[in-house]
């Protein structure tokens, strides 16, 4: 079989074929047996206004009552309201599977008359949860991380047929880079079947228009038709259109369903005429679970590292380089040398210039001083030459000195004399 040159572009990767069975076929079923063995961790957050019928749905859901069945209340009770961020934890087996289930159930916002921050709890809640696997994941010993990073967040939408409020938009604005996020329309049972898809479609545009990112089913080459046509079909229902209900309820032909029941018949949860709970429960348990987990790991979860790290000031990239290439860190080195060798020269050269320039400005005024001492002692003798030739000239001239210096000149002499 002809060689090929490997990806990486070092030694070519060379195609055999084996002569007998060797065995490797078989690192998908160890994969799985270790995985059974160890179990799973899965955590799903639900957020959304107000009374919408979260925790219903998640006890439909995952069909455990994790919440524990509400009583009926006489009618003056007040229904209880999540009021902070719980999170219910359940070990749960399936066919020898096991899965350590935990929801968190987030407090209905829309009721204040300030909404506007209502996002900021639900966020830190999930970095949080990033934070403790970053510091689980930087102690000595690894070997027992507990996974509570949230892996998906059921959006509830309210049933208005209009569009996605802006407090919605807000919200998810908030959330996608972060989880998960997959957008529900609450109790799709107060909808017709037309409404249901206007709004659907209204949703959808809303979210395209606000560039929100929701999870959506991967699809990889060489898939069989099979799943294709799976991921297709759960694509095309987002946003599930969903109905809660904890309790069985009798339908008019006598059986007994997890349902709504109205005069005029019953809703059934697990019934796909109804509504889209049973897609919402494929993608989010049976066939997406995992990949919700690796998707949250590998690009949620590693983005909010990168950006903390970085904040934090460490550069990964430059230490990686000069530990791996001493060459390049030697010339990096080198080039840092010059630019502060060239730096100090500059510096020199200035306070050179300065010093000259300072000693200049000094000769100058020196020499001005000199200059005016000069005229000032040259205007002084040619006064006195003046005084002393206008002397001369009037005793020349016999003319008597004036009476001032007569008076002057007789008392030097009397005091001579
Ligand atoms: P908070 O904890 O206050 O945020 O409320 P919640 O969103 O958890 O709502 P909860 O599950 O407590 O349900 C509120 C009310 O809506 C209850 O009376 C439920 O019976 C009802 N309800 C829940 N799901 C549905 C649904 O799918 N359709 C209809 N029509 N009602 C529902």
């Amino acid at each position: 079989l002809p060689q090929q040159p490997s990806e990486t572009g070092s030694a070519p990767i060379i195609r055999k074929k084996l002569n007998g069975y060797v065995g490797f076929a078989n690192l998908p079923n160890q994969v799985h047996r270790k995985s059974v063995r160890k179990g799973f961790q899965f955590t799903t957050m639900v957020v959304g206004e107000s009374g919408l019928g979260k925790s219903t749905l998640i006890n439909t859901l995952f069909n455990t009552g994790l919440y524990p069945p509400k009583e009926p209340l006489p009618p003056s009770a007040e229904r209880p309201q999540t009021v902070a961020i719980e999170s219910i934890s359940a070990d749960i087996e399936e066919n020898g599977v096991r899965l350590r289930l935990t929801v968190v159930d987030t407090p209905g916002f829309g009721d204040f008359v300030n909404n506007e921050e209502s996002w900021k709890p639900i966020v830190e809640n999930i970095e949080s949860r990033f934070d403790s696997y970053l510091e689980q994941e930087n102690r000595v010993n690894r070997q027992k991380i507990a996974d509570n990073r949230v892996h998906a967040c059921l959006y509830f939408i309210q049933p208005t047929g209009h569009s996605l409020k802006p407090i919605d938009v807000e919200f998810m604005r908030q959330l996608h880079t972060k989880v998960n996020l997959i957008p529900v329309i609450a109790k799709a049972d107060t909808l017709t079947d037309e409404e249901v898809a206007d709004f659907k479609a209204r949703i959808l545009a809303d979210i395209a228009h606000h560039n929100i990112h929701i999870f959506q089913a991967p699809t990889y080459e060489n898939e069989d038709e099979e799943a294709l046509a799976e991921a297709e079909e759960i694509a095309g229902q987002i946003p599930f259109a969903v109905v809660g209900s904890d309790h069985l309820v009798k339908t008019l032909d006598g059986r007994e369903v997890r349902g709504r029941a109205y005069p005029w018949g019953v809703v059934e949860v697990d019934n796909e005429d109804h509504c889209d709970f049973v897609k919402l429960r494929q993608m989010l348990v049976r066939t997406y679970m995992e990949e919700l987990r690796e998707y949250t790991n590998d690009v949620l979860y590693e983005n909010w590292r990168t950006q903390k790290l970085v904040s934090m000031g460490v550069v990964q990239d430059q230490s990686v380089f000069k530990e791996i290439n001493p060459a390049s860190r030697m010339q990096e080195e080198r080039v840092m040398h010059e630019a502060k060798l060239a730096k100090m020269e500059a510096e020199m050269k200035m306070v050179f210039q300065q010093k000259v320039q300072e000693k200049e400005a000094k000769l100058k005024q020196s020499e001005e001083e000199l200059y005016a001492r000069h005229r000032e002692m040259k205007e002084a003798l040619e006064k006195q030459r003046a005084d002393l030739e206008d002397k001369k000239r009037r005793i020349e001239s016999g003319r008597p000195l004036t009476p001032e210096k007569t008076n002057q000149t007789r008392k030097k002499g009397f005091l001579r004399a």
